[in-house]
């Protein structure tokens, strides 16, 4: 019997999907609390769908020929949407994520160099080195103990981005940045000031809070940008880490290097982009493992294989073929950005349908990867659908974890190769059960995250 067929009743969890549409305050709330429990049952079933959120004009782009045309064809009358902007500003200022036109175009390509294979090489040999010592860790827990696998993968995640941005200062206060981003992140949600485009002295639920926390994290990035400047002027290295790469960076158009709001902005911006998103897709494939003998099975026979008992490695990642495509399944069902938005500058036209200047597209990974129209089944689990092969039948821009076109994730390498490190390194000592009766539902705030949490228990093997 294949994996597929042995789980095919697994379908795993996903809020309610309403009939009707919210009305506006109960929407505004559910937006806050968990937005992708505002859809309703036919968004999953129509591919374009138009309508207006506070008298402003909206379109739900569901179909892939729409989406490439937001996002790689006409990219350019399209810009990252206004009200997410506005939420991310305050921490992320003008990096990567939120900067626009000629200066986003800059900024790409004075970071590229940075996810290039050969430097994905070397941050891997981190990866390594925290998996195995989480394995460790974990195989020695007593029997029965509990832990939250969520946060065990957030507190790794984030050891190793912090290691790979400051590894040249391994210094304690290093993981105070990534604890008091976390902090900040709480408070990034969406509010009516901001939905409504009201300046920035309208006071905001939770900014006081976000801002204690901004001030804490710009604290150390600044001491530690400042340490390594003044390291390069005594004659020293810039260093080989995140941090020395960026100060290194230079544009060979204009020559231009990043100034020290830059480098703080992309600190923040690696930050925040780069560790929760690869913590939650983790926390969601042992969520599915955890209820998929089969499939688990699977995934050991190749680790067995493949590892036969160390660590994994960068260069063990193309043979790690299965453990990609769990991971791939993981993230089509949890898609750790589970929606992103554009805004149209000018009046556009796709097919029959006007886009006036402002219209807000909203592309959502979370509708798409569940889509009736595109997925045969598309609730349950099955990793069969990543087999080698699959991927030329499947419609483009129907699958989209990391995005399309020229915004795609810059981190996709660099969070595939350790989603894979971590996984195989983990799953080829232990396999970890969710606690029986735990509920676990998909929350979502900036990432999707397990809520609660995801309490399971360790059986080393
Ligand atoms: C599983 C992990 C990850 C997922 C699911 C993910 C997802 C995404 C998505 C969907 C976008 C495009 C957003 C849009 O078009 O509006 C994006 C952009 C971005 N991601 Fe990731 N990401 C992940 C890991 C990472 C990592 C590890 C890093 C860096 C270390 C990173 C850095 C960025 C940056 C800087 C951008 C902005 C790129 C630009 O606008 O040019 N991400 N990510």
């Amino acid at each position: 019997m294949s994996a597929a067929s042995d789980i095919a009743g697994f379908i795993p969890a996903y809020p309610t999907r309403h009939e009707a549409r919210l009305p506006l305050l109960q929407l505004v709330r559910t937006l806050r609390e968990n937005a992708i429990g505002t859809y309703t049952k036919d968004t999953f079933e129509r591919d374009i769908i138009v309508y207006r959120l506070l008298f402003k004009p909206m379109i739900m782009a569901n179909h892939p020929e729409l989406i490439r045309h937001v996002m790689l064809d006409n990219a350019a009358n399209y810009e990252r949407d206004p009200v997410g902007k506005r939420m991310l500003e305050p921490g992320l200022g003008n990096g990567l994520l939120t900067s626009e036109g000629a200066d986003w175009k800059r900024q790409r390509r004075m970071m590229a160099p940075i996810f290039q294979p050969r430097r994905l090489a070397g941050f891997a040999e981190i990866m390594t080195e925290y998996s195995a010592a989480l394995a460790d860790k974990l195989v020695r827990l007593p029997a029965g103990q509990t832990v939250d696998m969520a946060e065990q993968m957030m507190l790794l995640t984030l050891d190793i981005i912090a290691r790979t941005m400051f590894g040249a200062d391994a210094s304690t206060d290093v993981s105070a940045v990534g604890t008091a981003m976390d902090r900040y992140q709480v408070t990034v949600r969406p509010n009516i000031p901001d939905l409504l485009g009201l300046p920035r002295w309208v006071p905001r639920p939770d900014a006081a809070e976000g801002q204690r926390a901004l001030a804490e994290m710009d604290a150390i990035i600044n001491t530690l940008i400042q340490r390594r400047r003044d390291r390069a002027a005594q004659g020293g290295e810039l260093g080989s880490d995140l941090l020395g790469l960026l100060l290194a960076a230079r544009d060979d158009e204009s020559g231009s290097t990043l100034d020290d709001r830059e480098v703080r902005d992309q600190m923040a911006t690696f930050f925040l982009a780069g560790h929760e998103t690869t913590a939650t897709a983790l926390a969601w494939t042992w969520y599915l493992l955890s209820h998929a003998p089969a499939v688990e099975a699977k995934l050991h026979a190749e680790l067995d294989a493949v590892l036969g008992g160390r660590p994994a490695q960068y260069a063990d990642y193309d043979k790690l073929v299965y453990t990609r495509m769990v991971i791939e399944e993981a993230l089509r069902l949890y898609p750790p950005a589970h929606t992103t938005a554009r805004q149209a500058i000018a009046d556009d036209r796709f097919e029959r349908i006007d886009i006036p200047a402002g219209t807000m597209m909203i592309i959502s990974p979370w509708i798409m990867h569940r889509h009736r129209l595109y997925w045969q089944n598309p609730d349950a689990f099955d990793p069969e659908n990543f087999a080698p092969g699959k991927a030329a039948s499947r419609r483009r821009y129907t699958y989209l974890p990391f995005g399309a076109g020229p915004r795609i994730c810059i981190g996709q390498g660099f969070a595939m190769i350790e989603a894979v490190i971590i996984l195989a390194t983990l799953a080829q000592k232990l396999r970890a059960r969710l606690v029986p009766g735990a509920k676990v539902a998909p929350v979502a705030k900036i990432t999707l995250r397990p809520s609660p949490d995801l309490p399971m228990t360790m059986l080393p093997r």
